[in-house]
């Protein structure tokens, strides 16, 4: 696995930039990409103490390795139900444990057609609850509705498995 050094500064409410919550990552397997999500979530429990919800925007190609990375993310959660890939099911919510977040809600926009339909699952409201962490796969089709302090992550697939995980 190759670590980047480029890093990324949240904007805390004061404005200081002071919350470095990732680097960029080269894997060479899916449990590579996993151990990438899992130390990922542990970051944001230890370091998004502010009020506010955690909103996750994964975007990349079919077999880009999001769900695999949500896997991880959701185990670094404390979450032992399995994270599935929700080809039929576009919102999923799994509860979190001994942390001031309560809900993990994993999306997948991939059927979306109209933004509409992601309203009708009361996702703004989702998205703007301090208790919720939220993971939104191809969240490129629903970019208009995400909080300006989104997370995004862009997977691309290098090789078979080779995949670059960028967290803007
Ligand atoms: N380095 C890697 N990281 C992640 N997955 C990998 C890697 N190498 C191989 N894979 C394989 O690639 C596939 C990634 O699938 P995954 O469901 O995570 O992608 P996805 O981005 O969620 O796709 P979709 O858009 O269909 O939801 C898995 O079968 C996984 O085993
Ligand atoms: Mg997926």
């Amino acid at each position: 696995m190759v670590k980047y050094t480029s890093f990324y500064k949240v904007k805390t409410k004061d404005k200081k930039e002071d919350k470095v919550l990732f680097t960029s990552f080269l894997t060479e397997n899916s449990s590579q990409t996993k151990k990438i999500g899992q130390s990922f979530a542990k970051d944001i429990l230890k370091r998004y103490p502010a009020k506010k919800a955690v909103v996750l925007g994964l975007k990349g190609g079919l077999g880009g390795g999001k769900t695999t990375f949500l896997q991880g993310f959701a185990k670094g959660l404390g979450i032992k139900e399995k994270i599935l890939s929700p080809t039929f099911i576009v919102m999923r919510r799994l509860g979190i444990s001994g942390s001031r977040f309560k809900n993990f809600y994993h999306l997948d926009c991939y059927r979306i057609k109209k933004l509409k339909e992601v309203s009708a699952l009361g996702l703004k409201e989702i998205m703007s609850e301090t208790e919720n962490i939220v993971a939104i796969e191809w969240a490129g089709i629903i970019e208009k509705i995400l909080p300006e302090d989104c997370i995004m992550l862009e997977f691309e697939f290098m090789d078979k498995n080779k995949r670059k995980i960028t967290i803007k």
